[in-house]
């Protein structure tokens, strides 16, 4: 009997939004499963997950959910935090200072040490964290609520490699099951179970193993949504993607050789913008003296680490299709 095993049983399920998003998909996830969501930017991961959690109804098909499920996630949109909130109260969530992580009661100051926060970080405010840092934080929340299914839409976008490492051990000790949205190629190939590609159109296929067993069954790894061997690809044989070889033109497109050149950059400015605005937040009385003011610089936060994600994702995107390229 598998059943007490099933953790999701998708049937059929298609989401049209402007375009096709999700078309007649199905799959079984059973407990313990680790499985990675590959695609472009606006491919309709987030969708997908939302479907496969029941979070979102799908347009037909049909989503069953094992029982007793409880889930835990990490959102693409980390605004859920004030920024005058202070690390402990994050992880406590205002409550006791004892957690239960895994069915295991223990002190906030432990758990902060294992991921990585120095003790005296238990009163610094979040506005006044490191991108990684809040990445690192969100993480720690996410694991610090009883759960047996941890879904987590990109959360590798704003990471440190430190927290990166640290993610991919708590990915391997989890005893749950884990949906991922991740474009890290390194981080698939060491977590995932499965994988689930976006092949164009709203087809999604899935594919055993981790990223390099996906290019190898495949034929070849992701491709922008603009990439113009997906775009002669795309309707008539979208179904027989997996098995069509690609026609790669050979090389980057200016326009892409120049932002995988030029976003490196972009991105250092981002952080170093984030950095001030943290400073500026961490500003103990500015929230007292100007609320306004403070508004004003967590919404300004708040788009400079939405921008970073966009550009981190598009970064890692070019970078795949050129290594692919290069071979
Ligand atoms: N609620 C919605 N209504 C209309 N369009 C949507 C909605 N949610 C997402 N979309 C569109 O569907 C596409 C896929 O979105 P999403 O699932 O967020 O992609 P991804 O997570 O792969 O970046 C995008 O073009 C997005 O604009
Ligand atoms: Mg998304």
């Amino acid at each position: 009997d598998t059943s007490g095993k099933m953790v999701i049983e998708a049937e059929n399920i298609s989401k049209v939004y402007d375009k096709p998003i999700v078309t007649d998909f199905s799959t079984r996830v059973i407990r313990g499963d680790r499985i990675g969501i590959i695609g472009a930017n606006g491919a309709g991961k987030t969708t997908l997950i939302r479907m496969l959690t029941g979070d979102l109804p799908p347009d037909s098909g049909r989503v069953r959910l094992g029982s007793n499920l409880q889930i835990a996630t990490l959102d693409q949109r980390r605004a859920a935090l004030s920024a005058d909130t202070t690390l402990k109260e994050a992880l406590t969530r205002g409550g006791s200072d004892t957690l239960m992580i895994n069915g295991q009661p223990k002190n906030v100051m432990g758990y902060m040490k294992d991921f990585l926060f120095a003790p005296e970080q238990a009163r610094t405010v979040v506005g006044k964290l490191s991108g990684g840092e809040r990445g690192r934080l969100m993480l720690a929340r996410a694991l610090s609520l009883p759960s047996n299914f941890l879904v987590l839409d990109e959360p590798t976008n704003d990471l440190d490699l430190e927290t990166l490492d640290l993610l991919q051990e708590m990915i391997s000790d989890y005893p749950g099951t884990v949906i991922v949205v991740s474009h890290d190629r390194d981080f698939l190939d060491r977590v995932a179970t499965s994988v689930i590609v976006a092949e164009g159109d709203g087809i999604w296929t899935e594919y055993a193993g981790g990223y390099t067993d996906m290019v190898a069954q495949r034929g070849f790894g992701v491709r922008a949504p603009d990439a113009p061997a997906a775009k002669a690809k795309a309707g008539r044989t979208a179904h027989l993607a997996p098995m069509v070889p690609p026609t790669p033109k050979g090389k980057l497109s200016f326009k892409q050789k120049h932002a995988l050149e030029t976003l490196p950059k972009q991105m250092d400015k981002l952080r170093a913008e984030i950095d001030t605005l943290g400073r500026r937040l961490a500003d103990p009385n500015l929230y007292a003296k100007d609320p306004t003011s403070f508004a004003a610089a967590s919404e300004a936060m708040g788009a400079a680490e939405a921008a970073l994600a966009k550009a981190e994702n598009d970064w890692l995107e070019l970078e795949m299709i050129r290594e692919e390229l290069e071979g």
